[in-house]
């Protein structure tokens, strides 16, 4: 591709939260962006933000762990922006419990949505990646990859993705494809609201207790973790691959 040609990004999980604020992010920074999520209508309002502050965005229905809607998005994507270069696996959920409670399938599904959501998503975009000589993956682990109580699920597929993004950079490499991770701490979303309600605690309490823990002495926003994804994304760290970066606001042991 030219150097004056738009890059298109695809960010899933971007109805809201983490994946909304990225979607924006790298909209600003002159991406053509697929807003994907669950549900078309709930892109909506990512994309809005994105076109009215004059940026290129397309909303995508699909649930990342089926693979024909996930082969039919990225053919949408292809079509209504161009082949996509930078891909950001955010989509996520939880189903917290400790491990004598936790069901086989909230097990499941948490390892669908992380983990082959994210194989699926890679594997149907690397090959515009490889067409065009260039490609960007970052995969969103956790600060919960190191272990975290009720979370053996979570836990499991957050430390799963980086030793995917890790393999990914080793095999894509070649083709100038970068793969990395971010994983954040305490970030201020819907996830860590539903959170604080599954353990009874008010979200403003539950915040500022969670800030006492934090070297920064306060916690994380969405952007905190866009600033990493736009600079993991960007031509300019085409030399940096395969990289965890905890963005938790300081050290995590
Ligand atoms: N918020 C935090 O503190 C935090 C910390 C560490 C890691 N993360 C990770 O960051 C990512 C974003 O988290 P968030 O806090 O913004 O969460 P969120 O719950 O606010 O948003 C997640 C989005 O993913 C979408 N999604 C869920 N399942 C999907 C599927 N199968 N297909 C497509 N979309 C799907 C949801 O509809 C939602 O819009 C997740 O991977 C999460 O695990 C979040």
């Amino acid at each position: 591709m030219s150097t004056t040609e738009q890059r298109v990004a695809v960010v899933t999980g971007a109805a809201r939260g983490i994946g909304a604020a990225t979607a924006v992010r790298l909209a600003a920074e002159g991406r053509a962006v697929a807003v994907l999520d669950l549900d078309e209508a709930g892109c909506a309002a990512t994309v809005e933000k994105i076109t009215a502050a004059g940026g290129t965005a397309l909303a995508v229905g699909c649930d990342v762990a089926d693979p024909a809607r996930v082969e039919a998005a990225v053919e949408r994507v292809v079509a209504g922006l161009g082949a996509p270069t930078i891909l950001v696996n955010n989509a996520g959920v939880l189903r917290d419990n400790l491990l004598f409670k936790m069901s086989e399938s909230d097990w499941d599904t948490v390892m669908n949505v992380h983990l082959r959501g994210a194989f699926l998503m890679s594997r149907a975009c690397q090959k515009h990646m490889v067409d065009a000589g260039f490609g960007r993956i970052v995969n969103l682990s956790s600060s919960s990859a190191l272990g975290n109580r009720g979370q053996v699920n979570y836990a499991a597929a957050k430390a799963g993705l980086q030793g995917f993004t890790k393999t990914l950079a080793k095999e894509l490499g070649k083709f100038g494809i970068t793969a990395n991770s971010v994983a954040p701490g305490f970030i201020v979303t819907d996830m860590t609201a539903a959170t604080a309600e599954r353990v009874g605690m008010g979200f403003e309490e539950f915040q500022a207790a969670a800030a006492t823990q934090i070297p920064v002495q306060r916690v994380g926003v969405p952007d905190d973790i866009a600033n990493a994804i736009a600079f993991f994304t960007g031509d300019a760290a085409g030399f940096v691959s395969g990289q965890v970066m905890y963005v938790a606001g300081g050290p995590l042991n």
